[in-house]
C-alpha cells in the first residue's frame, strides 16, 4: 500500500483545476524530471536506488553493522547536515532497543556539547563513524580530530583505527586520505548525490544498520515509491501533484509550511525534511521556508499563531493511519479529576480525534492543509517517504527555478568565519 495525499482541505485556495492545468501547462517539462536523462544533472544519483548502494556494497555494510553491534556498546556518528541527519531519523524513530547508544557528534561547535559525549564514551567499547563529503566541514572535522586522540590513547593505534570507518567521497578527498593513511575502513558517499539526499546510499544506511533497523526493508520501500512515480499518470503522480500543489500555494502567498505530525517519534524526521526543502529551495530570493510541528505540544505553542496569526502558512499534516500502539484509559471512579468523559476510550482515538480537530480548525482559520496518509511508522514505510520527499523536492525545486542541490547560502557564514580563524586555503 503507498502513501497518499489528500488534497481536499487546500480546495478553497488551490482547486483540482488548477492543480490539473498547472500540470498540463508544463506536461514536457514535468515528464523529463520523471525520468531524467543521466546526463541532466551530476547530482541524480539518488534516483536509481540500487544504482546509489548495490548488493556487494549493502552486505559489506551489513557485516560492518553486524560486528559493530557484536562489539561496541556505544557508536558515534561524527557529521553535519546531510550526513548525519537521514541516519538520525531513522535511528531516533525506529531503533528497536536501543544497542547500541547511538551518539551524535560533529554537528555542532559547542565545548559541553563535546564534553558531555567524552564522559558518555570514556571507559566504553565505541566505535564510531566519520561523515563527510569532501571533509572541510569545520563541526565533524575538528570533532573526529578530538575523537580520534581520544580513541587512539584509549586502544592504541591499531586498535582504535579498527573502531573507525571513514565515510567519504571516494575520489581521492582528504577523508579518503587520512583513512587510507590510518588504515580506517571507508566507504563511499556517492559523488553523485548531495548531503541531504544520501540516506539511502553508504551515509544513512551503515549507521542504520548499526541500530538494529533492517535497511533492505527501507530500500524496498524507496523501491517501491520509485517504481510507482515511474508509473503513475503525470496527473496522479503525487510527487508531482505535490511540487506542483506547493507551488501553487506559494503564488498565493502561502509562503511557509509546516511538516504536522502528531507521533513525537517523527521529530528527527521532521528536521530532516525541513534541512531536505530548506537547503534545496531558499535561494535566490525565493522558497517556501520549510517549519515543523510536533502536536499537540505545539498547539500549545505555535498553534495560536498557526490559527490566529499572519495568513502566510500551510501546513501538511502526515498521519500514521497505524499508530503502532493502544493505550485504553482506564475509569478512575471516585476520584474527580474532571476526566471522566474520557472512560473506555484509547489515546489512540484521542491523538486521532486531535488531529482531525487541528485539521478543521486551521482550515476554517484559513490556512491550506494537505494531508500525507501513511499507512504505518515502519522503516518501509520510512524509505517510501524519503524517497517521495526527495523526489517531491526535485521537482518543486524545478518549478521554482532554483537548483534544488547546490546550497550557496551556506558560504557566507563560513566565509566570515573562516576569515576570522585565518584559515588560508579553501579546499
Ligand atoms: O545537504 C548537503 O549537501 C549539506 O547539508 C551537507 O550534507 C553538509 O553541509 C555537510 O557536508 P559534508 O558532508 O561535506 O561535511
Amino acid at each position: 500500500k503507498p502513501l497518499t495525499l489528500d488534497y481536499s482541505n487546500m480546495l478553497a485556495h488551490v482547486t483540482e483545476k488548477d492543480l490539473e492545468a498547472a500540470i498540463a501547462g508544463q506536461r514536457t517539462r514535468l515528464e523529463g524530471l520523471l525520468d531524467p536523462p543521466a546526463a541532466q544533472s551530476e547530482m541524480l544519483g539518488w534516483v536509481n536506488v540500487d544504482g546509489c548502494t548495490g548488493a556487494a556494497l549493502v552486505s559489506r555494510i551489513t557485516e560492518t553493522a553486524r560486528e559493530i553491534r557484536e562489539n561496541a556498546e556505544v557508536f558515534l556518528l561524527i557529521g553535519v547536515g546531510g550526513s548525519n541527519q537521514g541516519a538520525r531519523a531513522v535511528i531516533k524513530a525506529l531503533q528497536p532497543d536501543g544497542i547500541p547508544e547511538i551518539l551524535y557528534a560533529g554537528n555542532n561547535l559547542s565545548p559541553r556539547y563535546l564534553e558531555r559525549i567524552l564522559a558518555q564514551i570514556r571507559g566504553r567499547s565505541v566505535y564510531a563513524n566519520v561523515i563527510a563529503k569532501n571533509f572541510a566541514t569545520l563541526e565533524p572535522g575538528i570533532c573526529f580530530r578530538i575523537i580520534r586522540q581520544f580513541m587512539e590513547a584509549a586502544y592504541g593505534k591499531e586498535a582504535a583505527a579498527a573502531r573507525i570507518i571513514a565515510t567519504g567521497s571516494p575520489d581521492g578527498s582528504s577523508l579518503e586520505r587520512l583513512a587510507s593513511a590510518k588504515g580506517y575502513r571507508f566507504l563511499p558517499f556517492p559523488p553523485d548525490v548531495g548531503g541531504r539526499f544520501s540516506v539511502l546510499s553508504a551515509v544513512g544506511l551503515l549507521p542504520i544498520a548499526v541500530s538494529g533497523v533492517p535497511i533492505q526493508e527501507l530500500l524496498q520501500g524507496a523501491r517501491d515509491m520509485a517504481r510507482l512515480l515511474k508509473t503513475q499518470p503525470l496527473t496522479e503522480n503525487i510527487a508531482v501533484r505535490y511540487g506542483v500543489a506547493r507551488n501553487l500555494l506559494l503564488a498565493k502567498r502561502f509562503r511557509l509550511e509546516i511538516l504536522a505530525y502528531f507521533e513525537p517519534l517523527l521529530k528527527y524526521f521532521a528536521k530532516w525534511w525541513v534541512q531536505l526543502f530548506g537547503e534545496s529551495e531558499g535561494k535566490d530570493g525565493t522558497g517556501i521556508f520549510p517549519a515543523a510541528c510536533s502536536f499537540s505540544e505545539d498547539l500549545h505553542a505555535l498553534g495560536q499563531y498557526i490559527q490566529d496569526g499572519r495568513k502566510m502558512i500551510f501546513e501538511t499534516f502526515i498521519n500514521l493511519e497505524e499508530p503502532g500502539a493502544r493505550l485504553p484509559i482506564p475509569a478512575d471512579h471516585g476520584t474527580a479529576d474532571g476526566f471522566d468523559y474520557l472512560d473506555g476510550k484509547d489515546f489512540t482515538d484521542l491523538n486521532k480525534i486531535a488531529f482531525e480537530a487541528t485539521v478543521r480548525a486551521h482550515v476554517a482559520g484559513g490556512v491550506p492543509a494537505l494531508i500525507l496518509n501513511v499507512p504505518a511508522l515502519t522503516p518501509y514505510y520510512l524509505g517510501q517517504l524519503f524517497y517521495f520527499f526527495e523526489y517531491a523536492c526535485y521537482i518543486s525545486a524545478t518549478i521554482l527555478g532554483v537548483n534544488p542541490f547546490d546550497q550557496p547560502g551556506v558560504e557566507a557564514y563560513k566565509t566570515h568565519m573562516f576569515s576570522q580563524l585565518k584559515r588560508k586555503n579553501n579546499p
